[in-house]
């Protein structure tokens, strides 16, 4: 970057203190990256991968960045992290609430495995609840206009042909959004979420069985939006946008990162 660029270069999270849950892969780990390099003055990745989460939080300088073991299935453990970040930073400004798993098999309404879908809700629902109501808790408590963001998926705007039970935790991702932003409205806090389409991350290359090259061949022809790869950092900087001032009249919001597929496909895949 030049002397002039670097001047023209707005950081958008001066000083901002933020957790990340999920951090230490993926979304979670490029939008950490992303939050740091735009200023927050600390990045919390909170995660059950213990030393990618660390390796993630030395990456990033561990001035600005720890990693804290949180497993988000346990409310008790996501009240934990929220105090630890108080107790250390002063303040919580940035919940970004994007830890979740994938459905493991194709899981029809007709052989709908219902111990695997508690399981997968106990992820990426309650957890998204208790990351929502802590962190809302700890900002309304110090009178912080916060900006809380969560990660839902495409998989939360159209029914599914398969990977049912994942089809339905995202769609009740969208609802603690909404709720939220609605009650938290009159505090200043905003609330909003990402859903992106199939981006190159170990949850994908696991769930189709391809790598990030074979993803793009694979999903480029059914996108209106022609030679790019879906990356990590795309979604990041939405992430980004939601959890700055540049957002600071958006609330409520699902924004979708997908290139235009839910415009020209009426299925999110088969
Ligand atoms: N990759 C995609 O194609 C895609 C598309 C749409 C939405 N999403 C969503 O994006 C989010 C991130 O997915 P990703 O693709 O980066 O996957 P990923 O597997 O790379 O990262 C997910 C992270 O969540 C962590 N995690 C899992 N269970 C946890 C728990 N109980 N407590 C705390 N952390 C836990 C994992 O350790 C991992 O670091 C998920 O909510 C996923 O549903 C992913």
């Amino acid at each position: 970057m030049t002397m002039a660029e670097s001047m023209l270069y707005k950081k958008k999270l001066e000083g901002k203190v933020a957790i990340v849950t999920g951090g230490a892969s993926g979304i979670g780990e490029a939008t950490a990256h992303v939050f740091a390099k735009h200023g927050s003055r600390m990045v919390v990745i909170a995660d059950v991968q213990k030393e990618v989460g660390q390796q993630v939080a030395k990456s990033i300088g561990l001035n600005h960045s720890a990693y804290i073991h949180c497993d988000v299935t346990d409310e008790e453990q996501v009240k934990a992290v929220v105090e630890w970040t108080v107790k250390n930073y002063g303040q919580l400004d940035i919940m970004f609430s994007n830890a979740g798993i994938f459905s493991r098999s194709d899981q029809t309404v007709l052989d709908l495995d219902l111990s695997a879908l508690d399981h997968l809700f106990a992820i990426n629902v309650r957890g998204t609840a208790a990351c929502v109501k802590h962190s809302a808790r700890a900002m309304v408590e110090r009178g912080v206009r916060g900006t809380i963001v969560c990660t839902a998926s495409i998989a939360a705007s159209r029914g599914a042909f398969q990977k049912t039970n994942y089809f339905m935790s995202k769609h009740a991702v969208l609802e603690p959004v909404r709720s939220a932003s609605r009650q938290l409205r009159e505090h200043g806090v905003r609330v909003n979420c990402v859903s992106p389409v199939v981006v190159a991350s170990p949850m994908s290359y696991s769930a189709f069985g391809m790598d990030a090259k074979q993803l793009h061949e694979a999903f480029e022809p059914r996108s209106s939006l022609k030679g790019v790869a879906l990356k990590a950092e795309h979604v990041a900087d939405a992430v980004l946008f939601l959890a700055s001032d540049d957002s600071g009249f958006v609330n409520g919001h699902d924004l979708l990162v997908d290139g235009g597929w839910l415009d020209t496909n009426t299925t999110v895949w088969r």
